[in-house]
């Protein structure tokens, strides 16, 4: 019998699937866990569940001894690290595809409410200040036919831009790798350099992962490059922006506007952010679909069980560590 350790509530029912291979254990606080607290629990696991907030560091990867496998319930592995992990051949699983729908639709919310100022609006008329339709109120850019710049092409960039297609819009994208023509061909995706792209696009959109190469990838020289009119939207991970310099450029109005839904040193955000009225900030709830949130739960019951019984996971992103003589 496993000790199964799940560092949050999660949805649903499908956790209970595990009790056949254990003994599940819910941390119970309905808080994220700390550092502290995962440090005393980790020693007796088998398996953990864990959460993209959980610091899943070197040292605590050393700590869980009778660990067989981490499964994370995000896309985004960054709190793991997975260089100890690969090399203590301790598998790491994730949950890709199941919220690149919800995560591209709700890519789409925050552009259209930071664009059309549907939170600015919200709260006027909350609170009794709207005083009756007026030529001039609450302007914003629009969206149909606009240039839209994709950092990251992905499953979720590519989910944005098959979105866009329906608002007309020029689509380019930056990426690691450039994507097969036909993929370009079906989306209608122009592949160009960061700068075309900042320089060129009406609405900036984040989708790679946080990578020591991506961290700051926005910084005030990237800001400088886009046009004063554009609109930035990060639903990927806080530290790929240089949350200190898009508040001075948001101030200057060196761009218009953002739509976050992550932050640089999540949950706290930076000094004067949540002041400004040209940022709609969400509480990082881009997967937050319902339907979602009970399929990611599915499938890192369905990996955990894989590996404590012997077989191979199905989403695991070190792969390196099941092959021979690694
Ligand atoms: C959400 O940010 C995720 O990585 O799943
Ligand atoms: C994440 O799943 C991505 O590939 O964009």
């Amino acid at each position: 019998m496993y000790n199964i350790y799940v560092t949050r509530k999660l949805p649903g029912e499908a956790l209970k699937k595990l009790e056949a291979l254990g003994t599940v254990t819910v941390y119970p606080n309905d808080r994220n866990i700390t550092k502290g607290e995962l440090l005393e629990i980790v020693g007796d696991q088998d398996a953990l569940i864990t959460m993209l907030s959980d610091p899943i560091d070197a040292d605590l990867i050393a700590a869980g001894k009778r660990l067989k496998v981490i499964a994370n319930y995000a896309v985004g592995f960054n709190n793991i690290c997975l260089e100890e992990a690969t090399k203590k051949r301790l598998p790491v699983v994730n949950t890709p595809d199941v919220l690149t729908n919800a995560t591209a639709d709700f890519t789409w919310a925050l552009l259209m409410s930071t664009a059309r100022r549907v939170v600015e609006g919200d709260l006027l008329t909350r609170r009794g200040q709207f005083e009756g339709w007026a030529p001039e109120l609450l302007l914003g850019p629009e969206v149909y036919g606009k240039t839209l710049g994709l950092i990251g092409a992905g499953r979720i960039g590519q989910a944005v831009a098959q979105r866009a297609r329906g608002f007309k819009m020029r689509i380019f994208y930056h990426n690691r790798r450039r994507l097969p023509k036909r993929v370009e061909d079906n989306l209608g995706m122009e592949y160009t350099d960061l700068k075309a792209l900042l320089e060129g696009s009406d609405y900036v959109s984040l989708h790679c992962p946080l990578t020591p190469e991506t961290k700051y990838l926005i910084d005030e020289e990237e800001l400088n490059s886009m046009k004063p009119t554009a609109i930035l939207i990060n639903t990927a991970r806080g530290p790929v922006v240089n949350e200190t310099a898009l508040i001075k450029a948001l101030k200057r109005g060196t761009i218009l506007g953002a739509g976050l839904d992550v932050f640089e040193d999540e949950p706290v955000l930076k000094p004067g952010l949540a002041q400004l009225p040209n940022v709609v900030i969400t509480p990082h709830i881009a997967s937050a679909g319902r339907e979602t949130r009970l399929k990611m739960v599915e499938m890192v019951v369905s990996d955990v069980s894989a590996v404590l019984q012997g077989r191979r996971p199905r989403n695991i992103v070190n792969p390196e560590i099941y092959k021979e003589g690694s």
